[in-house]
């Protein structure tokens, strides 16, 4: 398949494997570039600059197809060293960086010395038009179904895809809530270049996490995500378990007076205990709608060759008999 993702990435099929903290290692990107995708490694995952520059080299010696890294401009105090992330990913040879978070403005110049290809992953209209003003090569709209953040405006993407559609000039991927190739399909119908996805990026061979994890999304309906944080306005849809019952209680008690300290346990520093530990009720855990339509754990090839195969057929198939 051919789109201006695949294009602007040069890769073989419209398929991103987005950021995710503690998954997005080394082994994650490059399963899923070797299988025809775009992998990406998660940059704040990996502790310091140095850290990220020893990951890239891994990923390197794991794939010869094109990868990416995302940097995740957080919107607390914590301010990591990101030029020096950024010098990091330039002097690694990655030509493809997917922002997420606040704007990447003030990274842009520095990107784009390098010629590298920003993606900007945003869940507005308004952001993605930022995005395309402020010289990203193209945008990830992310909508309100997706695991991780998904903003505080709601629209999910059976609007959002064509309203970004009626607005934007540069391409777009469809990020959240996708998982398959109806999806994928729907995507390309509603405007968009290509998908990215996160959670079902989890469910694989490859992905480099506990089984737990892997057995809890295959469980999981889509019934069984919560959003937690929307007093802090840092909304985040994350899989129920002990932990995020815990968190709603507290923010049914104190309302609008909820502050960060008050959930700190039940958010700061889990990632490790889940992904690595498989402790399912250590804390909240990013985790999308679409655990409702995961039911294996293929490879990633298996994965992405499945939707592929089937988009064709749904394409050529099922949509040509409507209109012949
Ligand atoms: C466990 C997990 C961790 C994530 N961590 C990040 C992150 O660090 N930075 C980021 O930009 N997005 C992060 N995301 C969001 C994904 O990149 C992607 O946008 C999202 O998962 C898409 O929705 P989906 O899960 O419905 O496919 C994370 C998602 C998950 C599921």
């Amino acid at each position: 398949m051919k789109t201006r993702i695949t294009e602007l990435f040069q890769v073989k099929h419209p398929i991103i494997q987005g950021g995710m903290h503690y998954v997005g290692f080394a082994e994650m990107a490059a399963a899923v570039s070797n299988a025809g995708g775009l992998g990406i490694i998660t940059g704040l995952t990996q502790k310091t600059p140095a850290d990220l520059a020893a990951e890239i080299a891994r990923c390197h010696d794991m794939t010869d197809k094109p990868f990416g890294v995302n940097l995740t401009f957080l919107p607390g105090f914590e301010n990591p060293p990101y030029n020096e992330y950024i010098a990091a990913i330039v002097d690694g040879g990655v030509k493809i960086v997917e922002t997420a978070g606040r704007s990447p403005e003030a990274y842009m110049p520095a990107m784009k010395a390098a010629d590298i290809k920003v993606i900007h992953k945003c869940t507005s209209v308004r952001h993605s038009l930022k995005a395309e003003r402020i010289g990203c090569d193209a945008v990830s709209v992310d909508g309100f179904e997706c695991g991780g953040h998904p903003g505080e405006d709601d629209i999910p993407n059976m609007i959002l895809l064509p309203r970004a559609a009626e607005e934007l000039t540069i391409p777009f991927v469809a990020s959240g809530g996708i998982g398959n190739a109806k999806q994928l399909v729907a995507a390309l119908a509603l405007g968009a270049d290509g998908i990215n996805m996160g959670t079902r990026f989890m469910a694989t061979q490859e992905a480099p996490i506990h089984q737990n994890v892997k057995d809890a999304l295959v469980e999981a309906s889509e019934l069984d995500t919560r959003l937690i944080m929307r007093p802090l306005r840092n909304t985040e849809r994350v899989l129920k378990n002990a932990a995020v019952d815990r968190v709603i209680e507290k923010e049914k008690q104190m309302g609008s007076n909820l502050k960060i300290d008050d959930i700190i346990d039940e958010v700061a520093g889990i990632y490790p205990k889940i992904m690595q530990d498989g402790a399912m009720d250590a804390g909240a855990w990013s985790c999308g709608m679409v655990a409702g339509l995961i039911h294996d754990i293929p490879t990633c090839r298996q994965l992405i060759d499945g939707i592929m195969l089937e988009a064709n057929d749904i394409i050529h198939r099922r949509l040509l008999s409507f209109v012949d």
